[in-house]
């Protein structure tokens, strides 16, 4: 199976690794689907969301991957056809671009796959600030997607599903819902 390519051959299914919202809103059709993880990257709320969770003139923050040597970062890993990519550009497409990774699928078995990133200095990128300051952010925001306490409740919950632990998201969470 896959999609052709301009000399007629297959392109074969890629991985795609999802630390985010494509963790918890798969709104794509995939193969397969797998716990998997990088390593050498942290998952931070540094990213503007200026067409989900927010909107251009008052910036919701999602999720973006930072280099975080020796760190290992948990996510969903679909394994999708080559044309669903087109999809995926478009809904990810506020500063993010297709990077190559090595995966680690349900924790034994490494694959080669592809996560979107939105790089330090994308013209979207916030970066950090104190937590009470991207608490307030995520507590007002709201966008095409939704609200932007929603993203964070969700993407809170289905790391707990997953067994991760992220020290950072819990701890946003922990300041949005507690104040
Ligand atoms: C991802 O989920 O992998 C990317 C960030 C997002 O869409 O929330």
């Amino acid at each position: 199976m896959g999609s052709a390519t301009e000399d007629g051959s297959a392109q074969a299914p890629v991985w795609v690794f999802g630390y985010g919202s494509l963790i918890w809103r798969p709104d794509f059709p995939f193969l397969e689907r797998r716990p998997a993880t990088v390593t050498g990257w942290a998952r931070r709320f540094w990213q503007g969301s200026h067409d989900h969770r927010g909107v251009p003139d008052a910036p919701g923050r999602v999720v973006t991957l930072v280099p975080a040597p020796g760190e290992t970062c948990i996510g969903m890993a679909y394994r999708i056809e080559h044309a669903v990519f087109d999809h995926l550009d478009y809904r990810e497409k506020n500063g993010y671009e297709r990077v190559a990774v090595s995966l680690t699928l349900d924790g034994t078995e490494i694959a080669d796959g592809v996560v979107y990133i939105a790089p330090v200095g994308n013209h979207a990128f916030l970066g950090d600030a104190p937590m009470e300051e991207m608490a307030r952010q995520i507590r007002r925001s709201a966008g095409p997607s939704g609200n932007n306490v929603d993203y964070l409740v969700e993407l809170a919950d289905a790391l707990r599903a997953l067994g991760a632990r992220d020290a950072h998201v819990f701890a946003l969470e922990r300041a949005v819902l507690e104040n």
